[in-house]
């Protein structure tokens, strides 16, 4: 039996519309690349950031290379040694012991190329804290972050103050599932793990506020998990933590037009578990520790761990209904009258 072969297409012209296919898809793919986007770690504006963008520059120029050669020989051998109409088929041959070396040699020596600055990095980024670090108790929870610093006498929520160009050691657990801290910008990611306490050691040195978010997934609403740091210089930063370190005005010392407020957080609702107390603490009216610290609520930029801005309308909204916001919300929807949350929502305000 024979085989009748019919002649294909020249190569070019084959090869032409896959070729342009791939250039304006690589292009595409590269115009996503443009930025500057709010989570780049691109951008980094800490030591630590830099240090991981810099190992993965050089890493990606490794993989160019490889990818030149590489490359550049199989095109060279797809034309050098292309089928020519004429020609018969080529002999074979089996085994070449130097070929063989060579190729298992490049790749291990590749390897070592890459592993020797990877493995210097995670030793350099172990968050062993510098000497004078502000430290920074990091908790997560479902689905909000609550921060501590033991040394500054202060809990806040959601919105983390360092100041710039200080060494700050982050002090990562949770109390309930496994999250993961990330504020891309200011460095890699680190697991927040109940039981168990990870350490983050930055020194930012730019100001700004640099968003970032929970990296592992913990549930429902582990993409409303949100965190957003803000970098200060020290004096910035002095004045919030002073302000943040003070309790709450005294509800004897508020004005009249705030009481209904109080009256409204501390009372025990039917069937008398559905106090805010039960979860917030208002610093000077001590409370649970369930839900974010609201003493200084109204210093904070955002609500919901960075949701929605911290404005009248939101903070009503949240009131009325949690779950429809953030699904899963420990916060239950209490089933505030619009006159209780038209009472609170001063009073929440009120909170610097
Ligand atoms: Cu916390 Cu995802």
């Amino acid at each position: 039996m024979r085989l009748t072969l019919t002649r294909p297409a020249p190569l070019r012209r084959r090869l032409l519309p896959a070729a342009v296919a791939w250039a304006l898809a690589g292009a595409l793919a590269l115009v996503g690349c443009g930025g500057p986007y709010p989570q780049s770690t691109f951008a980094p504006v800490s030591e630590f950031g830099a240090k991981l963008d810099q190992l993965y520059l050089t890493i990606f120029w490794w993989a160019v290379g490889v990818f030149v050669v590489v490359e550049g020989l199989l095109v060279y051998v797809l034309i050098r040694f292309r089928a020519r109409p004429s020609q018969a088929a080529p002999a074979r041959g089996h085994g070449n012991t130097l070929l063989e070396i060579a190729w298992t040699m490049a790749p291990v020596l590749i390897l070592i190329a890459i592993a020797v600055p990877t493995i210097r990095t995670i030793f350099e980024v172990d968050g062993t804290p510098p000497e004078g670090a502000l430290r920074v108790q990091v908790v997560g929870h479902q689905w909000w972050w609550e921060y501590r610093y033991p040394d500054l006498d202060i809990v806040t929520a959601n919105e983390l103050h360092l100041p710039q160009g200080r060494p700050a050691v982050l002090e990562l657990t949770s109390v309930d599932v496994i999250h993961s801290f990330w504020a891309p910008r200011l460095g890699g990611k680190r697991d927040v793990i109940n039981g168990r306490t990870n350490r983050l050691a930055l020194t930012p040195d730019s100001t700004g506020v640099f968003l970032g978010q929970c990296a592992e997934f913990c549930g429902a609403s582990h993409a409303n998990m949100r965190l957003r740091v803000v970098v200060e210089d020290s004096a910035t930063f002095a004045a919030w933590a002073a302000r943040e370190a003070q309790p709450a005005t005294p509800a004897d010392s508020l004005p009249a037009a705030l009481k209904p407020g109080v009256d409204e957080f501390t009372e025990m609702r039917d069937p008398g578990i559905n106090s805010c107390l039960i979860c917030h603490t208002i610093g000077g009216i001590s409370g649970g520790i369930m839900g974010p610290s609201l003493t200084h609520l109204a210093g904070r930029s955002t609500i919901a761990a960075g949701m929605l801005p911290n404005t009248a309308e939101n903070l009503a909204r949240w009131l009325r209904d949690p779950p429809a916001i953030k699904p899963g919300s420990k916060m239950p929807r209490i089933g505030l009258t619009e006159e209780e949350i038209a009472a609170l929502v001063p009073y929440l305000q009120s909170l610097r």
